[in-house]
């Protein structure tokens, strides 16, 4: 079965063919990211006009480099939901005038499932049960994944998500949009004992997070010591190491957690923050200790991709091939919690 997926959630147009004899037969992305730096966010009006321009080219680059033909598709899948609205209805309509065009069924999927399995489409497979820590702009999430969707909900941030507070710590710091990237290389030159932010629930006996108080504890420390100088490029670094840190020992120590309560010796990571590499590190370094095995999507399916959403809707057809309908009537799911995922 040949699935041609569409992701276009956020700030990345992302397109993929997933064949589930031969694996990914080709992907192509475009991320808008330099068109939003100078609005230090994503504008959504921006975003959705971008995916209408990039959404064709990227699709001929796709096919193009799956050396198939559109016709050979078996189905189409595109991200419902959560996202953007206006960026989520352009992938829809996308997908589900190609279906029709086609004659193919058209399957919309939620974006973090997309991230889930993601680490699926590496060589060395994660085997079902697994904890998956989902760590993205807008997501933080504990889950235990017991099979294509049978995912249960452990714990969750109860405000900023992980890369909005890497993202927000960045953008204080100066460091441009989206910060997660330029902060943690500017870490790897902080001093590791400048500054000892706080861990916020580190200590809590459940499986949820909190970073919203670790984002102003950088802004309260960046106010005290200026950071204009050259001198201060040294400050900025510590302070750049100093949140890192904090942040990398409580996913980490959540992990575990996570781990420990439910017996399992599997761990994936989904999502941009999965790219991490402080985060990879104090990972590796406990998977070592604690005889856990650790799995990461490839470095490029970490971030938003078209890759994870074709693959997430192979797996559904593969389990359920009931799901495979031709309806073209279609909506977008910009709030959906993945616990209403059957
Ligand atoms: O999964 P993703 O591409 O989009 C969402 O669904 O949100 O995640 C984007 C997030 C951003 O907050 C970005 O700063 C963060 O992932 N990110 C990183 C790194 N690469 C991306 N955060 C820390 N270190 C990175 N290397
Ligand atoms: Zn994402």
């Amino acid at each position: 079965m040949i699935v041609l997926g569409i992701e276009s959630s956020c700030d990345e147009t992302g397109l993929a063919i997933y064949d589930t004899e031969r694996g990914l037969l080709g992907h192509a992305l475009h991320s808008q990211v330099a068109m939003h730096e100078e609005y230090g966010g994503v504008v959504p009006e921006l975003a959705s006009r971008d995916h209408i321009r990039r959404v064709i080219p990227l699709l001929k680059e796709t096919l193009a480099q799956s050396a198939i033909e559109l016709a050979q598709v078996d189905a189409i899948a595109y991200t419902q939901g959560p996202g953007l609205a206006g960026a989520l209805l352009v992938g829809a309509s996308v997908a589900t005038s190609i279906a029709l065009a086609l004659d193919k069924p058209v399957l919309g999927v939620h974006h973090l499932e997309g991230h889930l399995l993601s680490p699926l489409l590496d060589k060395v497979r994660p085997e079902f049960p697994f904890i998956a820590l989902l760590v993205s702009g807008g997501h933080t999430q504990l889950m235990r994944v017991d099979g294509v969707g049978q995912y249960a909900l452990l714990g969750e941030t109860v405000d900023d998500a992980a890369g909005e507070a890497f993202d927000k710590s960045a953008k204080l710091l100066g460091l441009g949009y989206p910060g997660g990237p330029a902060i943690s290389r500017l870490a790897e030159f902080g001093d590791p004992s400048a500054y000892k932010f706080p861990r916020p629930m580190l200590h809590s006996k459940d499986l949820n997070f909190s970073f919203s108080g670790l984002k102003t504890a950088v802004l309260t420390a960046s106010k005290a010591h200026s950071t204009e100088d050259a001198v201060c490029e040294q400050n900025k670094a510590n302070l750049a190491r100093g949140f890192v840190d904090a942040i990398v020992d409580v996913l980490t120590a959540k992990c575990l957690r996570a781990l420990q309560e439910t017996g399992l010796k599997r761990l994936v990571i989904a999502g941009g923050v999965g790219a991490n590499a402080q985060l990879r590190a104090s990972l590796n370094a406990a998977a070592k200790k604690k005889r856990f095995t650790v799995f990461y999507p490839p470095l490029q399916f970490c971030t938003d991709n078209g890759a994870m959403i074709a693959f997430a809707v192979a797996m559904r057809l593969q389990k359920n091939p009931a799901l495979a309908v031709k309806d073209y009537a279609f909506t977008v799911r910009p709030k959906w919690p993945l616990a209403e995922l059957g």
